[in-house]
């Protein structure tokens, strides 16, 4: 028996429920706040802040985010150690998070905003091509979501730069490294995509101090989180002409106020957090997977550290 409390304020627990039974012979699905005996609970299915949560709930094994990104817990120090935190990792999400990298670079890379803007005005204007290979793409995190993003606009022959906390090397980008690798990456990026977990190290980091590494006419592409951008640092990079254009998928306060200066921008190109979308039919099946696996003493798939915060 798996007994599963489900909270999000977003998700439909009814939908979950009836996917995560399919695959979960044995499942309790409670779903907060009607939790039942809180000794019972074992599985924390959430999206949202933890609070106090864990506090009334003793036996939880795991908590098993219902996103890729796990910093809408709050402070992952505080849960006790004991309890594995869990991303999502899913090849659907997977690839919609490339599909929506791949789109932008495309946008930019073929300007997509200038003959727009020329056919607004009925200007009939031809503009150099660019190869694909002349592009450089750099990737700012090269986990799960960066990884398949990069091998994928590498295939279709950008010239690829991933950059990562620790050292790797693959052969389908060049790799750049923690703060001493930063500024060299940075040099040689024309299309910044981040695809960072948020983390102290992480918050802000798309500023005016990294935008100005850029080569001039640079293109920021933000998927992560509406923390890693400074906004006005991307208002001041957009009318200096040091970035050309944006495409913004994540904002610090979702849903973004209607006063909000980003949405008359001609040069940001806004989505409402849609980048890639959990799909609660493949979501659920890796989750179900995952709890399987455990429960048979087998390894989770996408366990956190708590320390480094993803
Ligand atoms: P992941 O597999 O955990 O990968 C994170 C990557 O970031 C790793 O390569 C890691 O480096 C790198 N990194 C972390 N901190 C760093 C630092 N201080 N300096 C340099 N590199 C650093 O995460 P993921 O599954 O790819 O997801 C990434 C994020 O995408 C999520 O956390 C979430 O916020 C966001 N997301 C957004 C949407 C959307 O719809 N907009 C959808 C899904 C996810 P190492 O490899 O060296 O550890
Ligand atoms: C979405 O933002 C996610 O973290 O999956």
């Amino acid at each position: 028996m798996a007994v599963v409390l489900f909270k999000s304020q977003t998700d439909d627990p009814t939908l979950w429920n009836t996917e995560l039974s399919r695959y979960l012979v044995h499942l309790d699905f409670r779903v907060w706040p009607a939790v039942g005996d809180p000794q019972e609970v074992e599985y924390l299915l959430i999206w949202g802040e933890l609070g106090d949560l864990l506090e009334t709930l003793p036996n939880v094994k795991a908590i098993l985010s219902l996103g890729a990104g796990v910093d809408h817990l709050g402070d992952l120090n505080k849960i006790r150690n004991n309890i594995s935190v869990i991303r999502l990792v899913d090849d659907d999400l997977t690839r919609g998070m490339s599909e929506y990298v791949i789109f932008n670079v495309l946008r930019f890379h073929r300007l997509d905003q200038l003959y727009r803007e020329q056919q607004s005005q009925r200007i009939w204007q031809e503009h150099p091509p660019v190869a694909s290979s002349e592009i450089r793409v750099g990737i700012m995190g090269l986990g799960i979501l960066g990884k398949d993003a990069a091998k994928k606009l590498s295939s279709l022959d950008y010239n690829v730069l991933g950059w990562s906390r620790e050292p790797k090397s693959f052969d389908f980008c060049s790799v750049f490294h923690g703060k001493e690798g930063f500024n060299d990456f940075l040099e040689q990026t024309n299309i910044l995509i981040c695809l960072l977990p948020l983390t102290a190290e992480t918050d802000g980091i798309l500023c005016a101090k990294t935008f100005s590494k850029l080569p001039v006419n640079s293109y920021l592409v933000n998927a992560a989180r509406g923390q890693h951008l400074i906004n006005a640092d991307l208002l001041d990079a957009l009318s200096s002409g040091q970035l050309l254009g944006a495409a913004i998928d994540v904002f610090p306060e979702e849903p973004l106020s209607t006063s909000h200066p980003f949405w008359g921008n001609t040069k940001i190109m806004m989505t409402p957090h849609v980048a890639s979308k959990t799909n609660y039919k493949t979501a659920a099946k890796c989750i179900a997977r995952n709890i399987n696996n455990w429960e048979r003493g087998g390894n989770l798939e996408g366990v956190v550290n708590s320390s480094r915060g993803y």
